[in-house]
């Protein structure tokens, strides 16, 4: 079975939540309601469920939307149901020349091997069938789409993410369907949505706004390129060889409108704490790795709405061997609201 962290996504904060939990335990007293903005794997929320009773879990992308509705939608659903789809994924015997689908077409001898893409996309398009003829509910639609998610990526012939697939290589393969472990939300409050983070904090109010964009230019939406249009199933026509779809949802936290975007955001959030996560990648080698915003910059905007607190970790991580790593640290900003 899958938890929520087990899976590739380029910077995840699973590793650092034990310290961000205890940093936020002392500075962020009596809360109840948190607001993960940039909700990534949705791995904050889910390590902080046992301390907040109200969750507002937010991303941009459809592929995430459907992983938060698999483990947190609140709402019942048949395990009996769920276990027989598992039992009838994993014997499927399709042969190409009668099944050929949207995934085998496209993706099949590069992001997955033929026979795995075939499968998938066979599992894919059962999983709408059933659901818009009504025999499953949104619960059983959404871990079934999220399982379906996470073993495809389990085994995708990539570096960990999608732009590209590894060329000149013989894809093993080896799908196996695997499913979710949807998580006990039982008398958690849990809101779902997939929009732009600066509109949607002007319309929400919360103890916590927990902030952690991208801070570099690689968009988000062209690295899950694969996972988001698997989840759309809209067969969009495709382009260039790592057979991506037309542009959707490039983040202005990514472009040199950066330090804006997120000025416009911190001074839109109504809470009584901002959490801001941080890392020193700014003198990184690779242009594409360089950081937008600056350290300053964040510092000076939160300072503007309140008392700033700064905290700081040592952290490695891999960089494809471009950057010295020696000095690279994890910061977490944490600002109390109206408190100068
Ligand atoms: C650094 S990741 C968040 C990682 C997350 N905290 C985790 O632990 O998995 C940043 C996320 O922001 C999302 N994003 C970028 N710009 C956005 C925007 N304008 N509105 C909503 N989400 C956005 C990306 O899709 C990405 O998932």
């Amino acid at each position: 079975m899958f938890n929520i962290e087990n899976r590739r996504y380029v910077g995840n904060k699973f590793k650092l939540m034990n310290w961000i939990q205890s940093t936020m335990d002392q500075e962020c007293p009596n809360c109840d309601s948190i607001f993960d903005v940039f909700a990534g794997t949705g791995a904050v929320s889910r390590c902080l469920l046992d301390r907040y009773n109200s969750f507002i879990i937010n991303d941009f992308l459809y592929s995430n939307e459907a992983i938060y509705r698999g483990f947190f939608e609140n709402s019942k659903y048949s395990k009996n149901k769920i276990n027989e789809l598992k039992t009838k994924y994993n014997s499927l015997d399709l042969n190409q020349n009668t099944y050929s689908n949207y995934v085998s077409n496209n993706y099949g001898n590069k992001f997955f091997s033929l026979h795995d893409a075939l499968i998938i996309g066979y599992i894919r398009q059962d999983i709408e069938d059933l659901y818009t003829s009504n025999q499953l509910s949104s619960k059983e639609y959404y871990i079934l789409l999220a399982s379906l998610l996470y073993s495809a990526d389990r085994i995708a012939n990539t570096v960990g993410h999608y732009d590209a697939y590894i060329k000149n290589k013989l894809i093993r393969g080896g799908f196996v369907f695997d499913l979710i472990s949807p998580l006990n939300v039982k008398n958690k409050k849990i809101q779902i949505f997939r929009k732009d983070s600066n509109e949607l904090a002007k319309h929400i109010k919360c103890d916590i706004a927990f902030i952690d964009p991208p801070y570099n230019s690689r968009q988000y939406s062209r690295f899950y390129h694969v996972l988001e249009t698997i989840t759309k199933w809209d067969n969009p026509e495709l382009y260039g060889t790592a057979m991506k779809p037309k542009e959707e949802n490039m983040s202005e936290y990514c472009k040199s409108s950066a330090p804006k975007a997120f000025e416009d955001l911190i001074k839109s959030i109504s809470a009584k704490y901002i959490v801001v996560t941080y890392n020193n990648t700014y003198s990184s080698k690779s242009s594409s790795s360089q950081n937008k915003i600056t350290f300053e910059q964040i510092k000076q905007i939160l300072d503007e709405r309140g008392q700033t607190k700064l905290f700081e970790k040592p952290y490695r991580f891999f960089n494809a061997g471009k950057t010295d790593f020696s000095d690279h640290k994890e910061f977490l900003f944490i600002t109390k609201v109206g408190q100068q």
